[in-house]
């Protein structure tokens, strides 16, 4: 992609960093900066504060005419075919983001642009919460439709900020105009990353995902450690071990939105290690709080079957596809939940017959319910011609499923997340 004349709304971490990258990998770039400081700075080729890199890449751009700064919206725009959004987006006392600084930019621009009305792209670099650009950023600009409005959230960590970007974790960008999205998603081209397009919502919320994830990730690694202490157990073996198996652990294993977890080991394993823990008066809060956030999955599943009319088919029993064990299962929950409601429901599983369980399984099942037997379907025409008026399907189906449950005609309420 030829070079593209960007500007940089705010100059603070991700601004800076951003704008000066861009100009190095051969952007024409201005930065705007309502502060004197941050601009003056970046004039005299300085970065405004410290970043490993930055001021090497500021002082050769600056010196090459590709980067230059500036206070307001009017000298920023002179020449621009982008703005990049970067004005910050602090967290306010009830824990929502301050949106002020976004308010004030985009009205800025669209003031501008108003003027001399063309062809031009409004990028929110700066995070923000899904909605925010429909809410907020899109409406300042509906005067203007040759304004597009796109979200590219920022993936770089302060203190490899400038590696980050020459590296990027991620490029996402998203937006309703293909071309505006593709536009945007072209000035990183330089870099070699194959960038995610997405709809906006959906690139928004991806950056919260990741944040939450690392956090999450962190938090992790900090109640292990703080478990393996007064065992006495090397915590960072147990992490490092922990981080060689790239099949489940280190892998997108058990990352897809689907329904609750249940079976033999990770119900029973986790109330060991909360049990565990409180003996040693310790508190590990994201730990024990696993199993309830496992039960609300469960409740959310409860309150979607519940709206249904009619009939209710549920496609497995097993807590996940290609096994026969019942312990646990959220799907015995469910059914008795049901049960408990007065519907009518039956339940097949490609893998269970009743004569065929036995031991602690067939116990578990007998005890949760007790004439599970009559609910039982054979197959999955049985359940259909039974009447079923709708399809709940608990557990990834195999294609041949996928396909019965297509032809079947039925409504498919798909729990599992995979039809
Ligand atoms: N800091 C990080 O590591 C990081 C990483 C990824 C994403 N983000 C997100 O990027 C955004 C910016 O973060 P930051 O750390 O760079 O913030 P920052 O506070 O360091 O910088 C924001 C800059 O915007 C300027 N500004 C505010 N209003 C302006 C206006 N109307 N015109 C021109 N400039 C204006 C401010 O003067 C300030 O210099 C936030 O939404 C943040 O959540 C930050």
């Amino acid at each position: 992609m030829p070079p593209t004349s960007v500007t940089v709304f705010g100059l603070g971490y991700v601004g800076c960093v951003t704008a000066a990258c861009l100009a190095e990998i051969g952007h024409i770039v201005t930065g705007v900066d309502r502060d004197e400081h941050k601009v003056q700075n970046v004039r005299e080729g300085r970065a405004p504060f410290y970043e490993p890199g930055l001021e090497d890449i500021v002082k050769s751009n600056v010196a090459a005419g590709r980067l230059r700064a500036c206070r307001t919206a009017v000298e920023g725009l002179e020449q621009a075919d982008i703005a990049l959004i970067c004005v910050g987006t602090p967290s306010e006392p009830n824990g929502n983001i301050g949106l002020d600084q976004l308010r004030r930019v985009t009205a800025e621009i669209a003031a501008e642009l108003g003027k001399r009305p063309r062809s031009f792209i409004v990028a929110i670099r700066s995070t923000v919460f899904p909605g925010t650009c429909e809410e907020i950023v899109l409406p300042a600009f509906r005067h203007l439709p040759e304004v597009h409005v796109v979200s590219n959230p920022e993936f770089l960590r302060e203190g490899s900020a400038v590696r980050d970007f020459r590296e990027p974790p991620l490029t996402v960008v998203g937006g309703d105009n293909p071309s505006a999205v593709k536009t945007v998603a072209g000035i990183y081209e330089n870099l070699g990353v194959e960038p995610c397009l997405v709809a906006l919502r959906t690139a928004e919320m991806i950056k919260y995902a990741c944040n939450a994830f690392h956090a999450v990730k962190i938090s992790f690694a900090n109640e292990i450690g703080a478990l393996c202490g007064p065992l006495a157990i090397p915590a960072l073996e147990v992490m490092d071990t922990l981080c060689r198996d790239t099949k489940l652990n280190i892998s997108p294993a058990y990352l897809r939105p689907g329904f609750a977890f249940g079976g033999s080991c990770l119900p029973k394993d986790l109330r060991a290690v909360n049990y565990r823990a409180s003996r040693l008066d310790l508190k590990v809060p994201m730990l024990e709080s696993v199993m309830e956030s496992n039960h609300q999955q469960l409740v959310r599943a409860m309150r979607r079957v519940d709206e249904l009319q009619g009939r209710i088919g549920v496609v497995g029993l097993a807590f996940k596809e290609n096994t026969d064990d019942l312990r646990e299962s959220p799907v015995v929950t469910l059914l008795e939940h049901l049960i408990g409601k007065g519907r009518e429901v039956r339940v097949w599983d490609p893998h269970i017959r009743l004569e065929a369980i036995y031991g602690a399984n067939r116990d578990y099942i007998l005890k949760s319910i007790p004439h599970i037997g009559r609910l039982l379907a054979p197959n999955l025409s049985e359940l259909t011609s039974w009447g079923a008026d709708h399809l709940v399907l608990t557990q990834k189906p195999s294609e041949d499923l996928r396909r019965d449950l297509t032809a079947s005609g039925l409504p498919v309420v798909d729990l599992a997340g995979w039809f």
